[in-house]
């Protein structure tokens, strides 16, 4: 029996297992799904409408012994292009959307997009999440990259994560119990974060706006704004990865339609038909110059998933 028939079988016995509410699609396109807008396809795409279709999810790949994949917005990924196998899942529907502001507390899905936990913050005179308020992720990207601008970062104002492990099991963490690091929380490598509590100090409203502003600006004025996954490239101990590659005179380097931002050195930029296959050329173009000019081993940020 081919993969394909089976997978077409897989997401009709999938989506009878959930309720209605899911979306299970066979075959499903990902580079829509990033922002970089490149990459193959997933065998089998879901989105579950609760907690207990998640653990459904988890338990369908379990049986079945396929490897999972969880997506959040795709802002930091880079997706090959033959695509991702097994299962993936992608926390978008309204279950996991939800933001419940409770004091300086904001309560938040994993699928919240960061910049709408920026602007309940605003509204609700809350300051230090300012930073979250261009950066194209979802909560749950934003805690396992520990995602981070403008000198913030995300555990910076997180008071507890809730998680589920692979077998279906969820609980809620304090964040002492959850170590993380620059562009790092390796607990969520392995266990999903279904929501988090992030706090805020109580400040005023448009103090919030005016910061959250300066950043807009800071952004707008130093970042591309084609399609990108964010940046490439952790930044080295040495110096700024954007500074070393700029250095190098690489800005404005293209293969095929990946291009290194003539704006700013750390984003590649997809000018319009790029593969994966060309961002990952380019990238290593990019880390050869850096190791065989200055003696520096730069490391990805992005993340890169799926098969050649
Ligand atoms: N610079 C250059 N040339 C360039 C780019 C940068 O000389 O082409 C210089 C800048 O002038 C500055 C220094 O390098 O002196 C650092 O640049 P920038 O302020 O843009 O910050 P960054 O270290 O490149 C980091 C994060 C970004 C975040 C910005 C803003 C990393 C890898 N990057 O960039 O995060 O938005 O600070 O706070 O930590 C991301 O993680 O995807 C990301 C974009």
């Amino acid at each position: 029996m081919s993969t394909e028939i089976n997978s077409s079988e897989w997401s009709r016995d999938l989506a009878a297992r959930l309720s209605a509410d899911a979306v299970v699609q066979w075959d499903h396109p990902l580079a829509k799904r990033t922002t970089l807008r490149v990459g193959g396809r997933a065998d089998l795409y879901s989105e579950p409408a609760s907690e207990e279709d998640l653990r459904l999810i988890l338990q369908f790949a379990r049986e079945r012994d396929l490897p999972v994949t969880l997506l959040g917005r795709g802002s930091n990924l880079l997706i090959r292009d033959a695509g991702i196998r097994g299962v993936v899942i992608c926390l978008a529907r309204p279950a996991f959307s939800q933001i419940v502001v409770e004091g300086s507390r904001l309560r938040c899905g994993a699928g919240v997009r960061l910049k709408a936990v920026s602007v309940e913050a605003r509204r609700a005179g809350l300051a230090g999440l300012e930073f979250l308020e261009g950066i194209p992720g979802s909560v749950g990207g934003a805690l396992r990259m520990n995602a981070g601008a403008m000198g913030g970062w995300m555990f910076q104002v997180v008071e507890s994560v809730r998680l589920m492990d692979r077998s279906g099991l969820a609980c809620d963490l304090p964040v002492a119990e959850v170590p993380s690091q620059y562009r790092s929380c390796p607990l969520l490598k392995t266990q999903i974060a279904v929501g988090a509590v992030l706090v805020g100090a109580i400040a005023s409203a448009p103090e919030v706006a005016e910061r959250m502003a300066k950043y807009s600006a800071k952004r707008w004025e130093s970042q591309p704004s084609q399609p990108s996954a964010g940046c490439i490239f952790k930044n080295p101990e040495e110096m700024p990865a954007g500074k070393l590659i700029d250095e190098l005179g690489l800005k404005g380097k293209r293969l095929g339609g990946a291009m290194v931002s003539e704006l700013h050195g750390n984003f590649i930029v997809n000018t319009g038909a790029a593969t994966a296959s060309d961002v990952l050329n380019l990238i290593e173009v990019v880390r050869e110059a850096a190791r065989s000019r200055r003696g520096i081993e730069l490391e990805t940020e992005v993340q890169i998933l799926g098969e050649d």
